[in-house]
């Protein structure tokens, strides 16, 4: 998918790093060595750049990213830190544990970063190369693991380039990863603190700080706390009307592509995902457009008919749970 990027491949230098820095701010894709895996990172802030990392990993759905920071400082801008969350972040960052803690106001990673969630992932890495670049990017970074969906993590950046060769701009060479395993995922939202995922930072160091048993929550889909079974979380309160090819009055609409459907002039509220049909400007409008449209105040959102190829599968894939019966 998209045009073949030259991936450039940076040495662990001044001159690699600063490279690396200024294509991340300008919203390319750098994958970077941590102490656990090799992270895909973009701008988190930056919704275009968050959509390129689903294209070059093929990921089929938006799954919440984590954003990576370059200290505590700069995480509690980003998430509200209970007592558990401050005492496991001040004993584990940095290092291998990522927190999901509620976004405080001043959040800036996008909501594509958080898969729509009124949480965030947040993560401290302890290899000196990405704290040196998260110091120079200036923002969090968002940065799943550097692989394409459905393949191994990398730990170094032949693995990186295996996989995603063309298709990023660059690699920052840092030799293996230290952890090899990703990230520990502990959950402080409501209710005991969360193991979402077991990784780099053992359950039982864990619970000898916060003096509990951890309860335990599956990652990425089949826990209550996990994103793709908190259907509400992607449904507006209008109903949504998919492959909708006429508008009736007073309905918001949600476009894809240059032609607009029958009786568009009668809408309450209209926007265009993309006017001329990129499947990763639409990703990267989709959750804010929906929150935009359902704040109109309209009974019901028609959306247009999206392909099925590509980041569409991942967009129609949001769109139906937003569209199912609750
Ligand atoms: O070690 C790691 O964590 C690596 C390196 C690059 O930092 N990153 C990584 O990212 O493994 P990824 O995208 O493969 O895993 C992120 C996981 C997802 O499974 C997702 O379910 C969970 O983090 N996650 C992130 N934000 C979340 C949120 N707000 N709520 C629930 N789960 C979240
Ligand atoms: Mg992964």
């Amino acid at each position: 998918p998209g045009s073949m990027l030259q991936t450039a491949r940076l040495r662990a230098d001044a001159a690699g790093l600063a490279r690396a820095a200024d294509i991340l701010r300008r919203g390319g894709l750098v994958a970077f060595p941590t102490e656990t895996v090799y992270g895909l990172g973009a701008d988190a802030t930056d919704p275009q750049a968050v959509a390129r990392i689903y294209a070059a990993k093929e990921r089929p759905s938006f799954n919440p990213l984590i954003a990576h920071l370059d200290s505590l400082e700069s995480a509690q801008r980003q998430g509200v830190f209970d007592e558990t969350a401050r005492r496991l972040a001040e004993a584990f960052w940095p290092g291998p544990l990522t927190l999901v803690v509620p976004v405080a106001p001043t959040c800036t990673v996008s909501h594509l970063a958080r898969a729509g969630l009124d949480s965030v992932g947040l993560r401290v890495p302890a290899h000196p190369l990405a704290h040196a670049l998260l110091q120079a990017t200036g923002r969090p970074v968002a940065a799943p693991s550097a692989n394409r969906s459905g393949r191994v993590s990398p730990t170094d950046a032949e693995h990186v380039l295996g996989d995603l060769d063309g298709r990023i701009d660059a690699v920052l060479d840092g030799g293996a990863s230290q952890v090899g395993v990703e990230s520990t995922i502990v959950a402080c939202l409501e209710g005991p603190p969360r193991l979402l995922r077991p990784g780099g930072v053992p359950r039982e160091a864990i619970e000898t700080l916060i003096g509990t048993r951890l309860e335990s929550g599956a990652e990425g889909g089949r826990s209550p706390l996990a994103p793709g079974m908190l259907a509400s979380h992607y449904a507006p309160r209008a109903r949504v009307r998919l492959n909708a090819t006429h508008v009736e009055a007073g309905e918001a609409v949600l476009l894809f592509g240059p032609d607009a459907p029958k009786g568009a002039k009668t809408a309450r509220m209209t926007l265009n995902l993309s006017e001329n049909g990129d499947l990763m400007e639409a990703a990267a409008h989709l959750f804010s457009y929906l929150r935009q449209l359902d704040a109109s105040g309209a009974a019901t959102i028609a959306v247009s008919p999206i392909p099925e190829t590509g980041l569409g599968e991942a967009i129609n894939d949001r769109l139906r749970r937003a569209a199912a019966e609750r």
